[in-house]
């Protein structure tokens, strides 16, 4: 791949009008293979270049963070083939980007139990966290093998662990502090969701309590610019009231 897939320098941030943190379910590849009597597979493949489109606009648009679901901890229960498939097509996603990603000051990150990934993924992985660590631009984090509960009770067993050892005391455990226990630290601004489905599927549970939600029919494999500047346009039509009324929220605007 090219530098110029991800040309994204110059992106203006820190625009209450644009989302710091967008999260996206990347949903539908199967049926979009399916759709042309192909296998499933071809799907996820065809899927990566929409990967690619993503943190391209995310980049030029100022978007702080990405946080995009690759592989639920659900997703190991699929056939055989389907799953040893996509090992394979990270493994090779990854090897192929790393360098573009560091060159366009990208900070990668996976976040997930990892453990379960075959020796070459995590390597991969490594590596690409490795070489993008010292940037500044976008954050891209993919989740893979990630689940919103497992996230909540991994920051809790590190929690219960600090307390037993001593150095933190249970009355001082708040939602702050679980917050920064978590694996994704930051709370989702804006989430979307392409393949149609109105569920959150196990992604960020705690992280989405007040995003704004985008979702739209398209399947994944056919995400572009137009579906992420149709949830950009969405999200600035929105009034976030964090449980406020409507006309509290005007007056401090005002
Ligand atoms: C999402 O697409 C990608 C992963 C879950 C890995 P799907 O594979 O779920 O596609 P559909 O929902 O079956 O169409
Ligand atoms: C969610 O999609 C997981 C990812 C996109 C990686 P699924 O296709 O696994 O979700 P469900 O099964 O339809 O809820
Ligand atoms: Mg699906």
């Amino acid at each position: 791949m090219q530098n110029e897939l991800y040309s994204i320098a110059g992106g203006s941030a820190d625009s209450p009008r644009i989302p710091a943190h967008v999260a996206i379910i990347m949903d539908g590849n199967g049926r979009w293979a399916q759709k042309r009597g192909q296998m499933r597979l071809a799907g996820h493949r065809a899927g990566v270049k929409s990967v690619r489109k993503a943190i391209e606009f995310a980049g030029q648009h100022g978007i702080r963070q990405l946080t995009l679901f690759a592989f639920s901890s659900e997703n190991w229960k699929r056939p055989e083939t389907e799953v040893s498939g996509l090992m394979e097509l990270f493994s090779r996603a990854l090897s192929n980007e790393t360098k573009n990603l560091a060159e366009n000051n990208i900070v990668f990150q996976v976040v997930g139990d990892l453990t379960r990934f075959p020796e070459k993924v995590q390597t991969a992985i490594a590596a690409a966290e490795k070489a993008t660590a010292e940037n500044s631009g976008l954050r891209l984090v993919v989740a893979a093998n990630y689940g919103g509960r497992w996230d909540i009770a991994r920051a809790a067993r590190i929690l219960a662990e600090r307390a037993l050892s001593g150095s933190l005391a249970p009355q001082d455990i708040n939602e702050d502090l679980l917050a920064s226990s978590l694996a994704v630290t930051n709370d989702v601004d804006l989430l979307i969701r392409t393949g149609g489905e109105h569920r959150i599927s196990n992604f960020l549970l705690w992280q989405l309590a007040y995003s704004e939600i985008f979702i739209t029919d398209i399947l994944w494999p056919d995400f572009d610019d137009r579906v992420f500047q149709a949830a950009l346009d969405y999200y600035q039509g929105r009034e976030r009231r964090f449980g406020l009324t409507s006309e509290q929220v005007q007056k401090r605007q005002g």
